[in-house]
């Protein structure tokens, strides 16, 4: 089963918005604020049950479309996003999308270290923002995840991607039960583990179980990250924040 599909899983499972996915979505979008979707027109390329794109209509967006490559992902972003009458949710891939100089910003976020070319992924998405428009993406990165790609990733390569979900599901229970209790008693160590430490079960437990379930997962050195947008002409002003010491969001503009 393709990893798309593994989150359709996940975001059936976990498809309410929570508030902290707004902290959350804060720090991805940095150095954007929420002034800066007013008025705009957005692309949430795999967009999973919405949670994204729910902020960015908030923030006043004039018109959001978003899609995902699986039908219970694209199902419960419908949900989600039902009452904004100004978005709308399309089930296509990434590597298929035909959009063509139309949006002020798109924003990818934990989809690129997922895909197998994510070159060809980026470029679709260059194609699809106007001339002088943003192209923002969220990725994980190397620094700081060392012990998830030496420890994690051999497990999640191996194993769990293999494993039937429900399997999964049952084991991330029990490995997310230590994580939450060490997260409440000592809220770190690291800007990763504090924020956790305000986070629900049912949240922690849904992180655990989105790194044991993918086929692919990338993980990208600070030059690597920024690489990922440097490599198109079309784009200038690239720009690269981390993320909680833990990953990295890249920002560029293109030409006019
Ligand atoms: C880790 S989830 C992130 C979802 C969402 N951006 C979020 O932050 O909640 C990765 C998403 O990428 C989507 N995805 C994977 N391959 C895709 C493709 N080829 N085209 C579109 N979406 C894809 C998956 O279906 C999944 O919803």
């Amino acid at each position: 089963m393709s990893s798309e599909k593994r989150f359709g899983y996940e975001w059936h499972k976990y498809q309410e918005i929570d508030p902290n996915y707004e902290i959350q979505f804060l720090k991805w979008i940095y150095p954007l604020k929420p002034k800066d979707f007013k008025g705009k027109k957005i692309l949430d390329a795999g967009c999973g049950m919405g949670r994204n794109s729910y902020w960015a209509l908030k923030y006043g967006a004039k018109d959001l479309t978003a899609f995902d490559y699986d039908k219970r992902s694209v199902k419960a972003a419908v949900k989600n996003l039902a009452s904004f009458k100004n978005a709308r949710v399309e089930f296509k891939s990434i590597y298929e999308i035909d959009y063509k100089n139309q949006f002020d910003i798109v924003f990818c976020l934990g989809v690129i270290h997922h895909l197998a070319n994510p070159h060809l992924a980026i470029k679709n998405l260059i194609q699809s923002i106007k001339p002088g428009g943003l192209i923002l993406i969220w990725v994980y990165g190397y620094q700081g995840n060392v012990w998830i790609v030496k420890f994690v990733n051999p497990i999640r390569k191996n194993i769990t991607s293999k494993l039937p979900l429900p399997l999964v599901h049952f084991f991330s229970y029990f490995l997310s039960l230590p994580l939450w209790f060490w997260v409440k008693i000592f809220k770190g160590p690291g800007l990763y583990l504090r924020q956790l430490s305000g986070f629900k079960f049912w949240h922690i437990r849904s992180i655990v179980f989105d790194q044991l379930i993918p086929e692919i997962a990338n993980y990208f050195t600070k030059e690597e990250a920024k690489k990922l947008l440097a490599d198109f002409n079309e784009l200038k002003e690239i720009e690269i924040y981390p993320v909680n010491n833990n990953s990295w969001t890249v920002l560029g503009q293109k030409y006019d």
